[in-house]
């Protein structure tokens, strides 16, 4: 699921209330038909394993001082009482489903890394946890086109493998037309829109929602056209 919104409108803030790291004014945290936990802190191992979060801003995200194999293992002992050389072997296999080859990155440290491959070790940490859940917060809107467009392949390739779901919270529309099944819509902390994603976008859709469309010049214009028929068919029928 995507969670779109002008910037301000409370994407991140939904994210992190819903990882326990912000506290909430109202309303409720369901999972799985139990409340969470407002703070992470009073949740349990398994409400904190099911919903991993990975950010923006890779840089900051990894502790500069372990190095990358530490980064991951450390949650994973956390979550699975993994030891020793089963511990090892798990990263190294977690690593190689990021795209990291464990021989040349389990030592280094983030310093020594591209600004994609601190984020596929974002993605490998949360991966560590064997969450349900990952929420994504502008995940690829700080790498250049061609490595975002690598990441949201590998998103998309651990969905599968991992039997993830994701909260993808993002402000570029061409990434919800590339992954999204559905869409929520935020504006002002309230949700504007909220359904399977061709839905909410084809015409005639909310006037805030059209104003997201059209401050995205590089919308594949194919895609709007297809809605704009499906659009005007749906009427028509
Ligand atoms: N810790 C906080 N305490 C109080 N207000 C906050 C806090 N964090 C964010 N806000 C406010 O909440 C509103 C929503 O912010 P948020 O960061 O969730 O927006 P966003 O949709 O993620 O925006 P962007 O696309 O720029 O990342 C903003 O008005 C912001 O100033
Ligand atoms: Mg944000």
């Amino acid at each position: 699921m995507a969670v779109v919104g002008e910037s301000g409108s409370g994407k991140s803030t939904l994210g992190r209330c819903i990882s326990g790291l912000l506290p909430i004014n109202s309303g409720a945290i369901i999972y799985n038909d139990v409340e969470l936990a407002s703070s992470y802190k009073k949740r349990s191992r398994e409400q904190l394993k099911a919903v991993q979060m990975i950010y923006q801003m890779a840089d900051t995200a990894l502790n500069p001082r372990h190095c990358i194999g530490d980064i991951i293992g450390r949650p994973l002992k956390f979550y699975s009482d993994l030891n020793g050389p089963r511990l090892q072997a798990r990263t190294h296999d977690i690593l190689n489903a990021v795209g990291l080859e464990p021989g040349k990155f389990f030592s280094r440290r983030p310093e020594e890394l591209s600004g994609g491959q601190k984020q596929r070790v974002g993605i490998a940490r949360a991966l560590a946890a064997d969450p349900a859940v990952i929420i994504c917060d502008e995940i690829t809107s700080a790498l250049d086109q061609l490595v975002a467009e690598g990441i949201l392949r590998l998103i998309d390739d651990l969905k599968n493998t991992f039997g993830l779901s994701y909260l993808f919270i993002t402000h570029d529309l061409t990434v919800v037309q590339s992954i999204a099944d559905d869409v929520l819509v935020l504006k002002a902390g309230h949700i504007v829109e909220y359904g399977e994603r061709n839905n909410v976008f084809a015409p005639p859709c909310d006037q805030y929602v059209m104003q997201l469309v059209n401050s995205m010049p590089q919308m594949n214009p194919d895609w709007l056209d297809d809605l704009v028929r499906c659009g005007s068919t749906q009427s028509q029928a």
